[in-house]
């Protein structure tokens, strides 16, 4: 029964987890009529807003549009994003729209792209406005890589002056926001203009398709840069009653290393000045009615943490037991409980299902690698993973104690996870509650009555057996 379960996933996981390599056949033509790229520096992770008003000055429809992005940059992704807009200026509104990773042709350097679905193709003569948010991660690389204590953090950023596009942009500007105005150095296109906390590049006019001319920023960036290079996160769904959640995170900070030794004297007396791009809190956004609240490392529990908890959320500050420096790592462990019926339902055709946030509940953090594990009850069978983006999956078993057949595991892996990643996803299941008894047999050695259409019964002795 397990090989048969496990081929049926196989085949679903791998249908959901096929990057589907559409070979673009250009036939129609689009230009960019205009483009505004907007890039906020301001944190450890890149974002970049663009705004596109396309017009399709082909004879046919057309029925998708293409981004493209030097391979370097399309390695670093972790999300793109794209709605059209709909509407006037005031009753504007925006449609999300379907984004996949294509394989572009012609295009030189090995550009790489994305390719949005049009709901409704735009027809020849027609313009529509676009709005596209990518997300990348690890592009601030720390100059100097090394900095003491009493030094600020210096990065560079590299892009292009020009939007890398396989269309003609008829004319484009490009905004940067940086954190402070502290800007050592930044190549000049012209024109270019700097005011305050913003560089704009452009407007530039008439740009033949995959035009590029690399730009160079250095500043200060004194964001923390929390970056969990791994994280396991454990979801442990029992029917008595609770989900036990256990996440364990392998912290670093991946900025500036820190060189020289460490004053804590220094560090505590001026906090303004010393270790700027250090950090010594974490806040975890965690689910209300949370309970059973722990956070240890490899020593042992650690108490200063602080739990906040109103009727939309807790929060939970919790401090290593040391700040963390660039290079500096840090291995904890996270566990909490929360109340089953906030979480699991049955779904219109009778299956049970858990629903969940993905991402890691750290704020303004990067995960490189997150692996989430739902383990189902005891007895449950057919599971089937729902993620509103591509993760790889595949199926394992738990055996813990007091389990007679163990229990399935659906794991749940994705590279280069950021905040923008934690929404819901669900585990539907089957579940036979037959297996409700299994628990107190084995540890009372009662016989029962056939468990079929008793599952009051089986809770009674379970929480009897429990108090
Ligand atoms: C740590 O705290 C948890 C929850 O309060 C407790 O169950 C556990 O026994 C503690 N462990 C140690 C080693 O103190
Ligand atoms: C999952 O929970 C969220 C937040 O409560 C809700 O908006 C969403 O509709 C739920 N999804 C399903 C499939 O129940
Ligand atoms: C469980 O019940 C069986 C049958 O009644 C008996 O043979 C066995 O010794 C019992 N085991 C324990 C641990 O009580």
């Amino acid at each position: 029964m397990e090989t048969l379960l496990k081929a049926r996933l196989a085949l679903i996981f791998s249908i959901l987890t096929h990057v589907s390599l559409l070979i673009c056949a250009s036939s129609h033509e689009l230009q960019i009529v205009n483009a505004e790229k907007r890039i906020d520096l301001t944190s450890h992770i890149v974002k970049v807003f663009l705004t596109l008003k396309v017009e399709n000055t082909g004879t046919l429809p057309a029925s998708d549009v293409l981004l493209a992005f030097p391979p370097t940059e399309f390695d670093r992704l972790s999300l793109v994003k794209a709605a059209i807009a709909t509407g006037k200026k005031k009753k504007r509104s925006y449609v999300p729209l379907d984004v996949k990773p294509i394989e572009l042709l012609d295009a030189p350097n090995g550009a790489k792209g994305f390719s949005i679905s049009l709901i409704n193709p735009l027809s020849p003569g027609a313009t529509a406005t676009f709005e596209v948010l990518y997300i990348s991660t690890h592009s601030l690389k720390p100059f100097p890589e090394e900095i003491s204590q009493s030094e600020s953090q210096l990065v560079y950023y590299h892009d292009s002056a020009f939007m890398l596009s396989p269309y003609h942009i008829k004319q484009q500007s490009t905004f940067i926001k940086t954190p402070s105005t502290k800007v050592e150095s930044f190549t000049k296109l012209e024109p270019t203009n700097r005011a305050s906390k913003e560089i704009r590049y452009g407007p530039y006019e008439d740009r033949p398709p995959y035009s590029f001319s690399p730009i160079l920023l250095h500043f200060e960036n004194n964001y923390p840069f929390a970056v969990v290079e791994e994280l396991v996160r454990e979801v442990e769904i029992s029917h008595w009653g609770s989900i036990q959640i256990t996440e364990h995170y392998k912290l670093a900070h991946a900025g500036a290393r820190h060189k020289g030794v460490f004053s804590r004297v220094e560090y505590q007396s001026k906090p303004s000045l010393s270790g700027v791009s250090s950090f010594r809190h974490l806040l975890a956004r965690l689910p209300p009615k949370v309970h059973s609240v722990y956070y240890r490392d490899e020593i042992g529990n650690i108490s200063s943490s602080h739990l906040r908890k109103d009727f939309q959320k807790s929060e939970l500050e919790i401090e290593p037991r040391y700040p963390l420096f660039g290079g500096w790592k840090a291995t904890f462990v996270i566990g909490y409980g929360l109340p089953l019926q906030d979480f699991l339902f049955e779904s219109s055709d009778g299956r049970r299902y858990l629903n969940f946030t993905f991402g890691c509940p750290l704020a303004e953090t990067v995960v490189d690698k997150l692996t989430l594990k739902v383990v189902l009850p005891e007895g449950s069978t057919g599971p089937t993973a729902v993620v509103p983006f591509q993760v790889e999956q595949h199926l394992e078993k738990k055996y813990s104690y007091l389990d007679v057949v163990g229990r399935t595991v659906v794991v749940l892996e994705k590279k280069n996870v950021v905040p923008e990643h934690n929404s819901h996803f669900q585990v539907y299941y089957s579940f036979n509650p037959i297996f409700m008894l299994a628990e107190p047999l084995i540890c009372s050695n009662l016989s029962l009555p056939t468990p079929k259409g008793k599952m009051e019964e089986s809770w009674n002795i379970c929480l009897m057996r429990e108090t």
